[in-house]
């Protein structure tokens, strides 16, 4: 398997009802996964781009969250409206959608 180019967590960590925390999956993180695969499948990107899911990334309520590597680059708020944006602009564009970066306060 090439190593790709990017790889992209997104967290779909999930917490009982009314946890203090709250979480990605309670925030709509799992349909953002789906999107992610779905993109991919539809690019055939399998050599530049890995989508994997992950526990919680730590700043839960700005969720959903996802982490590109290897710039580090945090989103918050993704939705699956903001995949295809991501793919074209981050995974093959190389360039970060500043609209969607965590502040600097934040990560
Ligand atoms: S639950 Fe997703 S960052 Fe904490």
């Amino acid at each position: 398997m090439p190593r790709p180019a990017r790889h992209v967590f997104v967290c779909t960590q999930q917490r009982p009802p009314g946890h203090p925390r709250g979480s990605c999956a309670a925030q709509g993180s799992t349909a953002v996964l789906q999107a992610f695969w779905g993109e991919l499948q539809k690019r055939q990107a399998y050599e530049a781009v890995a989508i994997t899911y992950s526990g919680c990334l730590g700043p839960c309520d700005g969720g959903p969250n996802v982490v590109v590597y290897p710039e580090g680059t945090l989103y918050q708020r993704v939705t699956p409206a903001d995949v295809n944006e991501i793919f074209d602009t981050h995974l093959i564009g190389g360039q970060e959608v500043e609209r969607l970066k965590a502040s600097g306060a934040t990560w």
